[in-house]
């Protein structure tokens, strides 16, 4: 497999195929962001696919028409990568839906002077660890690990892409305390996701109806997301995702962690979490698993 070439912004590191230093630093300082703008934000590999098609879900009332007709991509462009992506994202009319695994302090400073809305959904990052670790061997933008013990290493240091887990999630929950911005994690999403959509539908001023609710919720789950080419990243370029032997839509579970970790990667990892999150005052919903 193709290795894959980063370079560092702000101490942190990026593949070169699809990011670039000139478009942080454009979204930094000069992006616009619109009062009704909405944003998905998240740590790679914590549910930000299955956010994307809720959102589109609630925006068109239940209705999957849209979902399975106009890919992700187009749906809720990302507003990171160079590219393709860039000019969906730049041509993209307001009321605009966009997506973002950017730490807060690379996320455009006009955010901080709006009223857009951010919605942050966070995992279990024993979860996010196995998922793209998988993800690696996919993917032509993170670099395919030796071992899975040696992945864990660079997950805890910050050395995989986006940064550290730990300074992503305490960067982006200093908005918690902001209106327009709601925090959502994949387990309360695993455990009650009509809830979870209702929720969300709250946070947007959008009233659906318990019927469309549903149709929600349906078109969410996991295995018809899994069936939808427009949401399960078979239409991803092959120089970014090699879609032969993996899929994408791997396992879409809560836990899996047990499955990869051995008692000491699982004690060295808590020590990690501990330490790193011991100044914040939150209690997430995956705490009795970690
Ligand atoms: P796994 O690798 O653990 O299966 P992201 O979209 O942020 O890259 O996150 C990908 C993870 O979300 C993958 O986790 C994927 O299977 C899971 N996922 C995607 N859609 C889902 C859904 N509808 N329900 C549950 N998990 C989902």
């Amino acid at each position: 497999m193709m290795d894959t070439d980063y370079f560092q912004h702000k101490g942190i590191n990026f593949a070169s195929i699809i990011y670039s230093k000139e478009r942080f630093e454009y979204l930094e300082n000069e992006f616009r962001v619109y009062d009704d703008d909405v944003y998905i934000v998240t740590y790679p590999k914590s549910g930000s696919t299955w956010m994307i098609e809720i959102l589109s879900l609630i925006r068109s009332n239940g209705d999957a028409t849209w979902c399975h007709k106009v890919s992700s991509y187009m749906r809720n462009p990302w507003l990171d990568a160079t590219g393709d992506g860039a000019q969906v994202v730049d041509g993209c009319q307001s009321p605009r839906f966009l997506s973002s695994h950017l730490p807060i302090q690379f996320f455009p400073k006009s955010l901080f002077s709006s009223k857009a809305k951010v919605i942050y959904t966070a995992r279990n990052p024993k979860d996010v660890l196995v998922s793209m670790y998988h993800f690696a061997h996919m993917s032509y933008v993170i670099k395919t690990p030796h071992s899975f013990d040696e992945f864990m290493e660079d997950f805890l240091q910050g050395r995989v892409p986006f940064g550290s887990w730990f300074d992503h999630i305490k960067g982006w929950l200093q908005m918690t305390d902001n209106n327009n911005f709601l925090f959502i994690t994949y387990e309360e999403l695993k455990q009650d996701h009509r809830g979870t959509v209702k929720k969300i539908c709250t946070f947007l001023g959008k009233e659906l109806d318990e019927q469309a609710i549903d149709l929600v919720v349906e078109h969410s789950s996991f295995s018809s997301m899994k069936n939808n080419n427009m949401c399960n990243h078979s239409l991803a370029p092959d120089y970014i995702l090699d879609k032969k032997n993996n899929n994408f839509m791997r396992k879409g579970i809560s836990g899996d962690w047990k499955n990869y970790f051995t008692q000491k990667q699982q004690e060295d990892m808590d020590i990690v979490y501990q330490e790193k999150m011991k100044d914040l005052n939150v209690k997430f919903s995956w705490d009795e698993n970690v």
